[in-house]
């Protein structure tokens, strides 16, 4: 298969696979850094661990490779302006919509789904991308939240219809 029609292929895929959404940010001499992101996964129970794909051009890159802890911010449905923001805006000013608290050095969305507060313990470059590994030393979640989903370029509400779930 051709290199063009394989990565057409892949981003068609992808883009049918339904995602949760994330704000991943850190803080590097005082100053906040994050990014919208789905390339996360969680890795291990023992210890505690996920990874996250962040792009080598994203402003935020240069300040997780220098930091030591990064937060996974999961957005619910009430973050959507949390995730608009930090698509439409650059630097500090991502953090001007949503109740940002500072915990264990790093932005910590309040009113998120959940927050896991990693120490990055691997980095590996791959690609256009490098995969940063995290050891959870924090974590709360919130057991109401509905989740803020990407689905075909666009955010969905995948607790609207469960009742039509087939099986
Ligand atoms: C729903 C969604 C998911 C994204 N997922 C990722 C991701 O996993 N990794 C990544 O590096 N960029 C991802 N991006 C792109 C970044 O959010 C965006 O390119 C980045 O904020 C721009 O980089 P900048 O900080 O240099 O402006 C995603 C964007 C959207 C809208």
């Amino acid at each position: 298969m051709q290199r063009e029609l394989i990565l057409d292929e892949f981003q068609n895929t992808m883009r049918h696979i339904a995602a949760a959404v994330y704000a991943i940010t850190t803080t590097v001499e005082g100053k906040r850094y994050g990014i919208v992101a789905t390339a996360v996964s969680s890795v291990s129970f023992d210890p505690p661990s996920l990874l996250i794909c962040i792009n080598q051009d994203a402003s935020v890159h240069a300040p997780l490779m220098e930091a030591d802890i990064f937060c996974v911010n999961v957005l619910g449905l009430a973050n959507r302006d949390v995730a608009d923001c930090f698509m439409a805006k650059k630097g500090e000013d991502r953090f001007e919509i949503g109740e940002w608290a500072d915990q264990m050095g790093v932005p910590v969305l309040a009113n998120a789904q959940s927050s896991l507060i990693c120490k990055t313990v691997d980095r590996h470059s791959f690609g256009t991308h490098t995969i940063f590994i995290g050891e959870l030393i924090g974590a709360q979640h919130r057991d109401n939240a509905k989740p803020l989903t990407y689905y075909d370029r666009r955010y969905i509400d995948i607790s609207a219809a469960p009742d039509q779930v087939a099986g």
